[in-house]
């Protein structure tokens, strides 16, 4: 049974509050912290119905240090942070980049000054697959490997290679400062994990927890549950002039239930092997185009989706496609769930909670 409690950022969207059930599942005390910006309350009781534990909660912004210190305070055993909280709209960032360099940089300088403060030495990161930005301007780097050079196109990507080099600078300085002080013991205990995460896609199986945005989706999954709900009445394809298979672009869209397990196991790695900083991409290593998607999601829902080929929209590359291969052999983890799987939960999900979670779970599933 995992010693210490693990604070996990933006724990109550969707994928934190799915690695939040993943750490309660594995016997880990969860502590959430969330102001709810672009989230519910409510995912906390379905992880409760889920697992039978609740993670503990506080309502604050991560850049209220202050408000932040204090969660640290009341929690002394605390020994990791998993730090979801940020701002995540690609397009939104080109227009609030101010907000984005606030809420992602300067709020994960907070975390980083509270956790130095504390001695909480043990951080997993929310990166992203868009820190590579467009990897086919390079020969060989489709699937991508770890290292490929980054090179972001869109201010949100920006910050996410802006907080990794900062949790590598900050580590490096702790690991530094204990080793000159010889205290080698001291020095083992200061690591990060930076998880470069494809396209997440699905929900639970059990149809009572799932994503849950509060305002207009952009990612093709929700849109297309959109579509099938009657919600929109077609989904616009950005695009059939790419050099793929089918002429969309291609992505590597990974069930969040791996996704989840992905944390869970970075964060036992930092706590048992000490490395330092490492990077991992967590995907499938597999490929699907915008097309195959809409084929697979519609097989999900038991009808064809409408769709219609629109124009690129701007800042999309062709193909980002993981090489999962450092994941798989230093974490032990890889991705088990097919696409299949990812549709069958979202759609299992999406029509089981029009409202998603401002609605009470039905009732039929809970007795599942
Ligand atoms: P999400 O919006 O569902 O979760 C983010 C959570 O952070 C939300 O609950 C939100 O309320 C909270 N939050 C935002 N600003 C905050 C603040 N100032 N203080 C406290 N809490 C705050 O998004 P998600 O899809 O679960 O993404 C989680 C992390 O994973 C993010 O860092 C995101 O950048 C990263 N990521 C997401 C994807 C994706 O496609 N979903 C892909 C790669 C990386
Ligand atoms: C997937 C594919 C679209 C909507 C984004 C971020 C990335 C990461 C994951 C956070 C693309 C196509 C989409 C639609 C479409 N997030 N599409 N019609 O852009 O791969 O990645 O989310 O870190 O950083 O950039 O995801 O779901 O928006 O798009 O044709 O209405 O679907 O062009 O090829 P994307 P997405």
């Amino acid at each position: 049974m995992p010693t210490g409690s693990v604070l996990v950022t933006g724990g109550t969207g969707y994928i934190g509050s799915f690695t939040a059930l993943a750490l309660l599942e594995a016997g880990y005390k969860v502590v959430v912290a969330d102001n709810l910006y672009n989230s519910s309350v409510e995912s906390l009781n379905r992880i409760e119905l889920i697992c039978g534990k609740r993670p503990e909660f506080a309502q604050i912004d991560i850049t209220d240090e202050e408000a932040l210190d204090k969660v640290f305070q009341d929690h002394p055993d605390l020994d990791s942070v998993i730090h979801f909280a940020a701002l995540k709209a690609v397009g939104e960032s080109g227009e609030r980049p101010l907000d984005y360099y606030h809420v992602n940089v300067y709020g994960s300088i907070c975390l980083l000054r509270c956790m130095v403060r504390h001695n909480v030495t043990n951080i997993v990161f929310s990166s992203s697959a868009t820190v590579y930005g467009d990897a086919t301007r390079f020969p060989n780097m489709i699937p991508i490997p770890e290292s490929c050079p980054l090179g972001p196109t869109n201010p949100y990507g920006n910050t996410k290679v802006t907080i990794e080099t900062a949790i590598v600078d900050v580590i490096n300085a702790q690991r530094n400062n204990a080793t000159k002080a010889e205290n080698v013991a001291e020095a083992e205990k200061w690591n990060g994990a930076l998880l470069r995460y494809f396209n997440p896609a699905g929900a639970h199986p059990s149809g009572i927890m799932g994503e849950d945005p509060q305002g207009v989706p952009y990612n093709l999954l929700p849109l297309l549950a959109q579509v099938a709900t009657g919600q929109r009445d077609r989904l616009l394809v950005f695009g059939d002039d790419y050099t793929s298979r089918d002429g969309t672009a291609i992505r590597d869209y990974i069930h969040i239930l791996d996704l989840a397990t992905g944390h869970l196991q970075a964060l036992n790695y930092l706590r048992s092997y000490h490395p330092g900083v490492r990077a991992w991409n967590l995907g499938t290593g597999k490929g699907s185009t915008v097309l195959e998607m809409i084929r697979a999601f519609s097989a999900a829902v038991g009808r064809d989706l409408t769709y219609e080929v629109a124009p690129r929209r701007p800042g999309d590359v062709l193909d980002l496609t993981s090489d999962p291969s450092l994941a798989n052999k230093e974490l032990g983890w890889k991705a088990e769930r097919t696409l299949e799987d990812a549709c069958d939960d979202l759609w299992r999900w999406t029509k089981n909670n029009p409202r998603g979670y401002r609605q009470e779970p039905p009732s039929d599933l809970l007795k599942a």
